[in-house]
C-alpha cells in the first residue's frame, strides 16, 4: 500500500507520522515544493521508526511527482493555512490554484488514486477536484466531519466530566465555523444520550465550542492546527488501506441525498477499499434539516467563487 502525502508541512507531516505509527502501509512518499523540506522531514520521521516500533518507509521529495506514481492513496494538505481571525473561505484564491495543480499532477502518475482532501476551503476544494478531473465520485473524499467529530467528542468529555472513549458524536455539513452541524440529540454516553447528563445550556455551549474549534487553535498557536487534522487524515487513510468499512462523516459529492445536489458537503460515509462505498443517510430533526441547508447554502456560495 503506497500512500503520498502532498504538503510537508506541519498537517501533512503530522499525517504522514500517525500512519507510519499505525504500521499497516508498506510506503508514504511526502511532496513538496519548498527544496530539501519533504526529505528532511522524511529523514526525521524515519529516525523514529526504530522507537516508535514501525516499518513503513518514508521518502520526500521536491516536487517529483513521479516518485509518488501508483500511489493508492494521495492526501492533499498543501495550500497556505489560516492565520488568526481568517475565515477558511477567504483561502479560496490561492489555494484553488494549488489543488488544481496538484491533483492533476497526482493524477497523472496514479490514475487508479483515491484521493483525500485537506486543503481548505475544504468542501469547496473537494468539489473542485470533482470538477477538474475524471475521478468518481467515490474516490474524491474531503477530510472535515471526521476532525471535527474528534474537537465534538473532546468539548463533550470536557462537559461530561467523562473520559472521551466514554462518547460518542458526529459532526456533519460543511467544515466551517458556521456551517458545522454538531449532532448533539444523537451523541452518547456510553449508549445513553448526553442530555441525560448535562443542560440543554451547556450542550449549545460544546456545539458552539465545536463550532469554533479550528478557530480558537488558530488563534493560540498563530496558524492551524495539525495533530488532529492529521490524525483523523490517518484514521481515513487505514480505513481505506485496510478496507475497514468504517462510518465517518466525510465531504462527499451529494446527488439527491439529504436534499442536497451539485455540492460537496459533510455526511456519513462506509470508508473501505473503493473509497466511499456508502453515502449514509440519517433521519434528521427539523433544527438539524434547517442548520443542514443553511449549511449547504454557504458551501454553495463558496464553490460560486471557483472559476470551473
Ligand atoms: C482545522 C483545519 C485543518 O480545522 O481546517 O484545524
Amino acid at each position: 500500500m503506497k500512500i503520498t502525502v502532498v504538503g510537508a508541512g506541519a498537517v501533512g507531516a503530522s499525517c504522514a507520522e500517525y500512519i507510519a505509527i499505525k504500521d499497516f502501509a508498506s510506503e508514504v512518499v511526502l511532496l513538496d515544493i519548498k527544496e530539501g523540506y519533504a526529505e528532511g522531514k522524511a529523514m526525521d520521521l524515519m529516525q523514529t521508526a526504530s522507537l516508535n516500533g514501525f516499518d513503513t518507509k518514508i521518502t520526500g521529495t521536491t516536487n517529483d511527482y513521479s516518485k509518488t506514481a501508483n500511489s493508492d492513496i494521495c492526501v492533499i494538505t498543501s495550500g497556505i493555512p489560516r492565520k488568526p481571525g481568517m475565515t477558511r473561505e477567504e483561502l479560496i484564491g490561492i489555494n484553488a490554484g494549488i489543488v488544481k495543480t496538484v491533483s492533476a499532477s497526482l493524477i497523472e502518475h496514479s490514475p487508479n488514486t483515491i484521493m483525500i482532501v485537506v486543503s481548505n476551503p475544504m468542501d469547496t476544494m473537494t468539489y473542485l477536484v470533482h470538477k477538474t478531473t475524471s475521478l468518481p465520485k467515490n474516490r474524491i473524499i474531503g477530510m472535515g466531519g471526521a476532525l471535527d467529530s474528534a474537537r465534538f467528542k473532546y468539548r463533550l468529555a470536557e462537559a461530561l466530566g467523562a473520559p472521551i472513549s466514554d462518547v460518542d458524536g458526529m459532526v456533519i455539513g460543511g467544515h466551517s465555523d458556521k456551517g458545522m452541524v454538531p449532532l448533539t440529540r444523537l451523541a452518547t454516553r456510553n449508549s445513553v444520550p448526553v442530555s441525560k447528563f448535562i443542560s440543554e445550556e451547556r450542550l449549545n455551549q460544546v456545539k458552539e465550542d465545536t463550532k469554533v474549534g479550528g478557530a480558537t487553535l488558530t488563534k493560540l498557536l498563530g496558524t492551524s492546527a495539525w495533530y488532529a487534522p492529521g490524525a483523523a487524515v490517518s484514521g481515513l487513510v487505514q480505513a481505506i488501506a485496510c478496507d475497514l468499512k468504517k462510518m465517518y462523516p466525510c465531504s462527499t459529492l451529494l446527488e439527491g441525498e439529504y436534499g442536497l445536489n451539485d455540492l460537496c458537503i459533510g455526511v456519513p460515509v462506509i470508508l473501505g477499499r473503493n473509497g466511499i462505498e456508502e453515502i449514509v443517510e440519517i433521519e434528521l430533526s427539523q433544527a438539524e434539516k434547517d442548520h443542514m441547508k443553511e449549511s449547504a447554502e454557504g458551501v454553495s456560495k463558496t464553490n460560486d467563487l471557483l472559476d470551473v
